[in-house]
């Protein structure tokens, strides 16, 4: 690997998506055991020592999507764990005759740093468009969180050979205009809760395809510092050999997000698979 490696400057995120899952107390009770599993972990306390010496502290970012009447409970549960939240979707307007909509102000106002935006769940079950996802963009961006877009072939598309395709319009419409910090999350539809993960290498050609339209629509800066994580199916044992993979910088979990000891695995193997990618350079 070249000095000009980009791997140091991305952060790398573990994110889970709890989708529509876990009452208040169910929450509470993640956040015990995942502060228990925490606190005897070599990574965080690698992590505060990194922070001690002045380097990145925050190179790998814990993240939780969580149902919205749940936040008041992760706010308080989280305290001082170095876990960040946010909406798994919001609207592009801050306050009105909405009925049912998430504020994406109200959502920063309590503590959430990240927005989910066009999961592909919203956009096959509840109709969401790209031009919907680019409104959404600009309405996280302007409430002070960062989106984390979500795209991704289904099936029929990959294997129509639509792939680059489909997620080059979803990527270009979405992102139109953006010159704020973003997160991509790659996730073809085919892969999410069916238990097929993509392979580290099927994976990392859509992630490096990404990255050089970053490049283009936006600029090769944004391109080389933009985290894109991989989605679909992704487990403790099958996070090792994608998290390999140069262009993938993390995981957006849903299944295994749901349990905290699996949680916490995925977590180690990408924080174990950063620190032996980073001694390599
Ligand atoms: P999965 O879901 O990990 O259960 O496949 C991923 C997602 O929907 O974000």
């Amino acid at each position: 690997m070249s000095g000009e490696t980009p791997i140091l400057k991305r952060i790398k995120y573990c994110a889970g998506n709890w989708k529509l899952n876990k009452t208040p107390d169910e929450t509470k009770a993640f956040i015990e055991e995942f502060r228990k599993l925490l606190s005897s972990d070599f990574s965080l306390n690698h992590n505060e020592s990194l922070k001690d010496n002045g380097a990145a502290a925050d190179q790998l970012k814990t993240l939780i999507f969580f149902l919205v009447y749940n936040l008041v409970t992760l706010h308080d549960s989280i305290g001082d764990l170095p876990i960040e939240f946010g909406p798994q979707n919001i609207y592009y307007e801050n306050s009105g005759a909405f009925t049912g909509e998430i504020s994406p102000s109200a959502a920063k106002s309590i503590g959430s740093t990240y927005a989910l935006i066009g999961h592909s769940e919203r956009r096959t079950l509840f109709n969401e468009t790209d031009e919907d996802c680019h409104k959404k963009v600009q309405a996280a961006i302007a409430a002070g969180l960062t989106p984390m877009l979500c795209i991704g072939e289904s099936l029929a598309q990959r294997e129509s050979n639509q792939t680059q395709e489909v997620v080059l319009k979803q990527l270009k419409v979405a992102l139109m205009g953006i010159t704020s910090e973003f997160v991509v999350a790659y996730e073809p539809v085919w892969a999410i809760g069916t238990g097929k993960v993509a392979t580290p290498e099927q994976a990392e050609d859509v992630h490096k395809f990404i990255r050089e339209q970053l490049g283009k629509i936006i600029s090769s800066k944004v391109a080389e510092s933009t985290s894109i994580l991989y989605g679909g199916s992704v487990k403790a044992d099958n996070a090792k050999g994608l998290a390999e993979k140069p262009n993938i910088d993390g995981f957006l979990i849903g299944g295994a997000s749901l349990n905290p000891a699996d949680f916490y695995k995925v977590r180690g193997n990408l924080f174990k698979t950063q620190r032996a990618n980073e001694s390599k350079i």
